[in-house]
């Protein structure tokens, strides 16, 4: 089990560019950065993730131990079954895991994972996970996107409970990252198994129907040839048709 250390900010541009900052300067496994708000929150395939104040919970957390180069591909899903599960335990309704590192709930997405890696000194895992109704800082084009605890269940949860909750999940799920007893939970979670989609891929797009997730957190898809195909992280996104 992991022993965290919060580190607390009113205002970051970024909690992951602040943990790298520390961990190149040496802080130790465990250290947790959470800011009130950022001004350039970070999403995958250089995206931003919008962060205003209050609204939701923006931590980054350090590890040093407990994955190697061959692991380090599953520190983002093995954090998502955290996240679901603390997401989970704060607001009482299920979530689901839209490979790789989004957790969606109402058909919505209402948290973000950005894991970053030196290796083979350190990963920082960035969670940002919206907790209120704040679509007056959102951009338009993401409302009927994204969502927030508020929204799917009636309930405030404070970003301080959404913490303690998601920090405990985090402590338990990557102690399992080696061994990988955590995919059983990711799989169950999938919101994109059975679905047709379109697979964009630097600059290709094309159809195919997610049939499985194997036990990589590799996505298996089924291609309009009839053959199949795995898919990884990488670069890659899937989107829902
Ligand atoms: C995504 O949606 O593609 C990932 C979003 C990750 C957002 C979190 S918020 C806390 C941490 N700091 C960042 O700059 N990004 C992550």
């Amino acid at each position: 089990m992991i022993k965290f250390s919060p580190i607390y900010f009113d205002e970051l541009d970024s909690t992951n560019t602040k943990c790298k900052l520390l961990a190149r300067n040496g802080a130790p496994h465990g250290t947790a950065v959470i800011a009130a708000s950022q001004t350039a929150g970070k999403g995958r395939l250089g995206r931003r993730f919008c962060s205003p104040k209050g609204s939701g919970l923006y931590c980054t957390v350090l590890i040093r131990e407990g994955f190697d180069i061959e692991t380090t591909s599953l520190i983002t899903p093995c954090a998502a079954v955290a996240a679901a599960k603390a997401i989970e335990e704060v607001s009482g309704q299920a979530a689901q895991i839209k490979w790789v590192n989004d957790i969606f709930m109402g058909g919505r997405k209402l948290c973000g994972i950005l894991t970053e890696a030196s290796l083979p000194d350190f990963a920082v895992i960035g969670i940002g996970i919206n907790l209120l109704n704040d679509k007056k800082n959102l951009p338009e084009e993401l409302h009927s996107i994204v969502t927030s605890v508020e929204e799917q269940t009636g309930r405030i949860v404070t970003p301080k409970e959404m913490e303690k909750a998601l920090l405990y999940h985090l402590s338990e799920e990557l102690s399992q990252l080696k061994s990988k007893e955590f995919i059983p939970e990711y799989k169950k979670r999938s919101f994109l198994i059975g679905k047709e989609v379109d697979v964009h891929s630097g600059n290709d797009v094309f159809p195919a129907k997610v049939i499985g997730i194997d036990d990589n957190a590799e996505l298996i898809i089924s291609l309009q040839n009839g053959k199949t195909m795995t898919l990884f992280s990488g670069e890659v996104s899937v989107r829902i048709k």
